[in-house]
Formats: C-alpha cells, structure tokens, sequence
C-alpha cells in the first residue's frame, strides 16, 4: 500500500498528494509518469510526476479533478493508502548540455512542468519559466517556479494576473527581442503546444513537448496512447510521452482526445449521484 503523507488543495479543481513510494522515488525523473489506483476496483489513472524526494521515499503528484476517478482520489486524506502506484513509466526528458531554456506550462500543465525547470536550474542552466492560465484564481506553484526560474512570466486569458493573453505570445515576444534557446519545452492543453510549435517552427529550437493521450495498460501492449510522430505511429507510454513537438500530429491527438467525451461526462454524473445518495442518507 502507498500511503499519503501530504495533502494540499492547490485551488478549487487541483489538488496536490505526496505519496509513499520509496521504489518508484528512487529511480524517478522529469519527464516520468506513474500509473495507480485508488483502490482494488479503480481504473488506471496515469499521472505526471510533479516532484520526488529520493531520500524520504516519496513521489508527489499534482492532478485536476476532471471526472469520477480524480474526483474519487481527491476525497483521499493523510494517512490514506493507494492500492497501486506504479513508475517511474516513460522515458526521462533529454536535458543534457541545455544551457538556456523556456518552460512554458498551460494551466496544469504550469504545474507538471516544474520538474524539468528545476533539474535545468540545478544543471546550472538559464531558464525562463512562461506560465499561463485562464484567471488569476486558479494559478498554482508560482513560488515554487520562480525560486528555479532567471525570469517567470506569468499570463492569464482575462489579464487578472500578469499579462492578458496566451503563453505563446510572450515566447514570441521573446523570440522577437532576440532571446535565444537551445530548448522549450512546452507542457499543457495539445493546442496549447501546437501554437508553441508554430512559434519556434521558423526558428529553428529544439521544442520538447509532452503527450497525454488515453493511456490503458501504460506498457506498450495495447496501443490505447499511439500518436503520430514525424509519420510514425508511436506510443507515448514508452517512446514518451516527450516528443520532438515539430513531428507531432496534433490534430490526430485532439482527435482521439475528444472520442470518450460523452462516456466520460455519464460517468461524472453517475458518480455524482452516488455522492449525493451519500450525503442523503447520513
Ligand atoms: C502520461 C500522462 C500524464 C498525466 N499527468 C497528469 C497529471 O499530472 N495531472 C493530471 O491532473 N492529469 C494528468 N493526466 C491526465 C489524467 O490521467 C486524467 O485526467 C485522468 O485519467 C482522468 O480520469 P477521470 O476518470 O477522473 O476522468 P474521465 O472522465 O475518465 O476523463 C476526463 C479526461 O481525462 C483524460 N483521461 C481519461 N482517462 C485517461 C487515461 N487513462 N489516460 C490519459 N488521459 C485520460 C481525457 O482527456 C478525458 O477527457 C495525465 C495523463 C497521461 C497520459
Ligand atoms: S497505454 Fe497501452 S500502449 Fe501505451
């Protein structure tokens, strides 16, 4: 059992569990994703790694709760147990040699893109942390990304916090200014990361992005989370789920993202009733 030794609620949606995983913690790096179960009946929820503390033992992840088994995770408290936790999966992110780079995060994605800024900080790397959100209510980690960033810039959709407008545009701000980067690395919504891609495309920069298609078994077996890249059928589970940006098809993966929609929404909605028949009967 991985039992939770923090909790925190990071905003309304988002909230953040620190976990008991000393195997998985020892071997973690950014880039990795982890695959559990809330209990012995749950379904495979793959998540992120947004932090690791090797010698505490523990993997941290930072998740939104999106439908019936984030909702069923984020009622979890301290001293809680998972009945499966299991990583790190994926490959790392390529970081070596980096020596000035742009992390761009959208929305969550802000967030989940923490560990790579930190490990390019602690290489000794410049990095520009761009991070963008609808409003300023729900931006999260703005501490934690400027204690490892030269420079955070902060958008948001409405102009509540920071600039008004979308990451990109600040990039190419950037860009146009004269800023030069051996890498971005952009991670949130897949149109998000397609604008990013357009944005260094004419440049030239190496842009690093990270896939989340619908992932099943997490191992190569099923090909549940293939994407296409560079004309390749890939699978982001293990080739992944970091993808040189420029090959990706992006279309196809919003594609294939919006397929289960209305599948996901019943099962939001039957879970709902079966906490409010919960509520009811107390
Ligand atoms: C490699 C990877 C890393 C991820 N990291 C994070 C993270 O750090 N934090 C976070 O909040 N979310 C992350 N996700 C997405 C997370 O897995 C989904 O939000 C979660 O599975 C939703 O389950 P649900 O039952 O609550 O929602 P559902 O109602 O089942 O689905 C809501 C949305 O979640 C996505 N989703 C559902 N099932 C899966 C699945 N098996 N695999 C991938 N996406 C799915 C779909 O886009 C769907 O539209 C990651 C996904 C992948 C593939
Ligand atoms: S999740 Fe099954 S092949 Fe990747």
């Amino acid at each position: 059992m991985y039992k939770i030794v923090r909790k925190e609620i990071l905003n309304s949606q988002v909230k953040l569990l620190e976990i008991e995983a000393p195997y998985v913690a020892r071997k973690a790096e950014p880039g990795q994703f982890i695959i559990l179960r809330v209990d012995e009946s749950g379904e495979r929820i793959p998540f992120t790694i947004a932090d690791y503390d090797r010698e505490k033992g523990t993997v941290t992840i930072i998740f939104q709760e999106v439908g019936a088994s984030t909702l069923a995770l984020g009622l979890l408290n301290e001293g809680d147990s998972l009945a499966d936790f299991v990583g790190p999966l994926g490959v790392a992110s390529e970081l070596e040699g980096v020596k000035k780079a742009a992390v761009i995060g959208g929305g969550l994605g802000s967030a989940i893109a923490y560990p790579q800024a930190k490990k390019l900080n602690q290489m000794g790397a410049s990095v520009d942390v761009i991070m963008g959100y609808r409003n300023k209510d729900i931006i999260i980690l703005e501490k934690e990304m400027a204690e490892v960033s030269d420079r955070l810039f902060v958008t948001t959709d409405d102009g509540s916090n920071g600039t008004k407008g979308f990451v990109s545009d600040i990039l190419q701000k950037l860009l146009d200014e004269g800023t030069e980067y051996d890498v971005v690395i952009a991670i949130g919504p897949a149109i998000m990361m397609k604008v990013v891609c357009d944005v260094t495309r004419p440049h030239g920069i190496r842009t690093i992005v990270s896939l989340n298609p619908i992932m099943i078994d997490g191992t190569g077996m099923c090909g549940g989370c293939r994407v296409t890249v560079g004309g390749e059928t890939k699978f982001a589970c293990v080739d992944g789920p970091d993808f040189d940006g420029h090959q990706v098809d992006f279309d196809e993966l919003m594609r294939r993202l919006s397929m289960y929609k209305d599948k996901e929404r019943t099962a939001v909605e039957r879970h709902k009733c079966r906490l409010e028949d919960q509520v009811n009967a107390k």
